[in-house]
């Protein structure tokens, strides 16, 4: 069943194209995205919306609410399941409740779904599980269409879902007027570009493979990104950590200073993603400030950059959107080949379950 791969999760990483291909099919028109799963009455009276799930799957409701707040111009907060379950939170009728789920069972995620629908709220659920529990309790629901996932470490769940928020967003924003029609038109054909630009190249495959020996040692991982990148930035260093058991964190560029730079050293690795549309200048300075304190660096980008020990170029592309999508592959499959180097069962990591159905 792996076809030739070595892992699930290899397999899963190069399946992305075709099932975020998969998750578009039929939801886009020129002028408009298509939900026939949606009643456009859910967004009624909404003011906020609250996104709410645990580990990979936080970590695309975070990279959805920059979008939320972008293009559909609605106020947007994000909270992890098992912190929000037992916090007393203020819930307002005004308020969409979304939950994010791979599997639809995480046991926190389904807690806060049920306490959103006692409170009387809207309640949405974003899952690739038809008939899980969350999509039997929650008021609708839209489906990621990535198939069954094996690995542990969730890689197509994960582009299906950001997929899914992108043209939700759009949905929103062309209810609510809040983009313009030209500007709606412009990302829906950067939407059809997504399952190219993560198409897994032999050539980006191999550098890894080749520069994953570097990183094998020394005593942590920095993962950083501004804006929607500081998400993916979360989500590469839960990948590294979930299967090759290696310290590693996500960070925003810009909190380095506040604490975090005190680790530099060149036992210190920073994976630093740079894209190009997005606060590029703010970021080169935030990863030269790294560089001076002599952390190794890695960086991303589709712009070349000197003060890189490693450099992994990305394709030139229109939208800092195309370039999110393109250095998810990257951290994805950079995480996979340290594990790999490390000789850990990448599809099995130890302590970890594929779904977390008890608290
Ligand atoms: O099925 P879910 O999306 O609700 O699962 C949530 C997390 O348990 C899951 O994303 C976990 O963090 C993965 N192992 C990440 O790779």
């Amino acid at each position: 069943q792996k076809e030739g791969y070595r892992f699930f999760m290899e397999k899963e990483i190069y399946e992305q194209s075709d099932v975020i291909a998969d998750t578009l099919m039929g939801r886009l028109s020129d002028s408009e995205i298509i939900f026939d799963e949606l009643d456009k009455e859910l967004f009624n009276g909404i003011n906020e919306i609250k996104l709410c799930a645990c580990g990979t799957s936080y970590h695309s409701a975070l990279s959805a609410s920059y979008l939320f707040e972008r293009y559909s111009k609605i106020k947007t907060s994000v909270e992890i399941a098992s912190e929000f379950r037992y916090r007393e939170p203020i819930m307002t009728q005004d308020t969409l409740f979304v939950v994010i789920s791979q599997s639809g069972e995480t046991a926190d995620t389904l807690e806060t779904l049920k306490m959103a629908k006692n409170a009387g709220l809207k309640t949405l659920v974003i899952c690739n599980v038809d008939n899980s529990s969350m999509v039997r309790l929650a008021d609708a629901t839209i489906l990621t269409r990535a198939g069954i996932e094996k690995g542990v470490a969730s890689t197509k769940a994960f582009a299906t879902q950001v997929t899914v928020f992108w043209m939700l967003t759009l949905y929103i924003a062309k209810l609510r007027n809040s983009l313009k029609e030209e500007e709606i038109i412009r990302q829906i054909s950067l939407l059809r570009e997504v399952p190219a630009s993560v198409k897994v190249t032999d050539q980006m495959h191999e550098k890894l493979k080749r520069l994953s020996k570097r990183y094998l040692h020394g005593h942590g991982f920095f993962f950083i990104g501004r804006d929607i990148f500081f998400p993916l930035a979360l989500e590469g260093a839960l990948k590294l950590k979930e299967i090759s058991y290696l310290h590693a964190e996500g960070y925003p560029s810009g909190e380095m200073k506040h604490g975090p730079i005190a680790l530099a050293d060149p036992e210190l690795f920073t994976i630093a993603l740079l894209p190009e549309h997005l606060h590029y200048e703010k970021s080169k300075s935030n990863v030269e400030e790294l560089s001076a304190r002599d952390s190794t660096i890695c960086a991303i980008s589709s712009i070349e950059f000197d003060k890189a020990d490693d450099f992994i170029q990305i394709s030139k592309c229109k939208d800092y959107m195309l370039e999110f999508f393109e250095m998810m592959i990257v951290v994805q499959l950079l995480s996979l080949e340290i594990s790999v180097r490390l000789g850990n069962d990448v599809d099995m990591p130890r302590n970890l379950a594929k779904s977390v159905t008890v608290e």
